[in-house]
């Protein structure tokens, strides 16, 4: 048995979609006499939660204080503690990682450092063996079942992605009804074509926010709606049946003092619970993303209650893919749906951990881009293992397609099935 050691870890600073610099790393593996290499891009996030892993940034005069000089150092401090080391298995090398930071939240060496260099060394790993990556993380989530992921495409972006006035972060369409995935992206790719044409026949702009939506100057998030029924009908599609509609509210963007700004006057928890009250009878939504502030535990309780058997209730800055508060959430019947974002933890296996902990309890996860992207395609990998939907915004825009043209390879290369057709037969219940 040769097990792959590493050999040398280099971090360079690059940049990413909102011209901000982040952390890539090289790693390089030798497996027999033969050097292998890979990379990473870390992402970055704007509406992040409270407790997520720290991203490391310099603080300095250089790009306005968000250098990650610091964080490139880090990686030469990492390789001198793992050099030579075998490292085949994620969770040693991640453990080590974890224990060379010393910190909670990765606050010493930077979650961005880190996270960078967990998963490039395993994808050179992976290389090494030969395997894609998708199938490489099968050795971790002991699942051997690969299917397309059924993506949730953000169209129409607000809140702290847009300079509009919709308070609502993103406005999602959903693919269901399509029997292979390529005909999921074509339709959704004639969807966002035709909301092009309908904002511009409003005499709306179509200048788009930071995950490549549209962000027409309007503030109701019914009217983001209507706007999206109407281009799915434009388009030749059935609303509620090949499409649904899903939302990131991000409400934690607009808690203060104790309430909900909604269309700039603060409104009690229950006041915004009969704004989705009302969309959910209006639209076919299939999902709402944080529904309230990450930390009121109780307004997620009541809603999960209301309607956990009807829409799926994400958490993603209340969890901030990180198992104590995913541990909450079962215990207090908060969601049924967990975002999943590797630089909110900062490592691969803790996300690995984090999906399977989720999966488990009957908990469904969604893959996700950060509003900062790059060219990297990572995450579509990680998508058709364990976890099958993707959140990697419009389909427009390369750092948005890179990850839906990785998922076109697969299917194309790999041939696996649409995941929407099993959805469809086992969990949605249509009224
Ligand atoms: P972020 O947004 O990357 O800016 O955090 C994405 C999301 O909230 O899901
Ligand atoms: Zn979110």
């Amino acid at each position: 048995m040769f097990r792959p050691i590493l050999k040398d870890l280099k971090a360079i600073w690059v940049l990413d979609s909102r011209s901000n610099p982040t952390v890539e790393v090289f790693a390089y593996v030798q497996r027999k006499e033969d050097i292998f290499v890979d990379s990473f891009i870390v992402p970055s996030g704007a509406s992040t939660g409270e407790f997520e892993a720290l991203e490391l940034r310099d603080n300095e005069k250089d790009f306005h204080g968000k250098g990650v000089n610091k964080a490139i150092k880090n990686v030469s401090f990492i390789l001198d503690h793992l050099y030579n080391n075998y490292v085949d298995n994620i969770f040693e090398v991640d453990k080590k990682l974890i224990e060379l930071d010393g910190s909670s939240n990765k606050s010493n060496l930077g979650a961005n450092a880190i996270l960078g260099v967990s998963v490039a060394i395993a994808k050179a790993v992976a290389k090494s063996y030969d395997i894609p990556f998708f199938k490489y993380l099968s050795f971790w989530t002991n699942s051997y079942e690969y299917y397309l992921p059924i993506p949730m495409m953000n169209i129409i972006n607000g809140g702290v992605h847009a300079d509009n006035d919709l308070d609502f972060q993103e406005f999602m369409i959903v693919p269901l009804g399509f029997e292979d995935f390529s005909n999921a992206i074509k339709a959704s790719s004639e969807v966002y074509n035709s909301l092009k044409k309908i904002l511009k026949d409003n005499n709306l702009s179509v200048s788009v926010g930071d995950e490549g939506g549209f962000a027409p100057k309007i503030d109701s998030p019914f009217k983001a709606c209507e706007f999206i029924i109407a281009a799915i009908e434009k388009s030749g599609y059935k609303v509620g049946k090949d499409f649904y509609i899903s939302l990131d509210v991000a409400a934690s963007s607009f808690f203060k003092d104790n309430k909900y700004i909604y269309l700039k006057n603060p409104i009690t928890h229950k006041e915004l619970i009969n704004v989705y009250e009302k969309l959910i009878s209006s639209y076919p939504i299939f999902s709402i993303e944080d529904p309230f502030d990450e930390n009121d535990w109780e307004s997620w309780k009541e809603f999960t209650n209301k309607y956990k058997d009807k829409i799926l209730i994400v958490g993603d800055d209340i969890f901030v893919t990180n198992i104590e508060r995913i541990e909450k959430g079962i215990n207090n019947n908060v969601a049924n749906a967990v975002l999943i974002k590797l630089n909110q933890i900062g490592t691969l296996s803790e996300t690995i951990k984090a999906i399977s902990l989720a999966n488990k309890n009957g908990y469904k996860t969604i893959i996700s881009h950060r509003s900062g992207e790059t060219e990297d395609n990572t995450i579509s990998h990680l998508a058709t293992n364990n976890s099958y939907f993707i959140k990697t915004g419009a389909p427009a825009r390369s750092e948005r397609n890179s990850k839906y043209n990785e998922l076109l390879r697969i299917y194309n290369f790999y041939n696996l099935n649409y995941y929407a057709t099993s959805y469809k037969s086992n969990y949605l219940i249509t009224s």
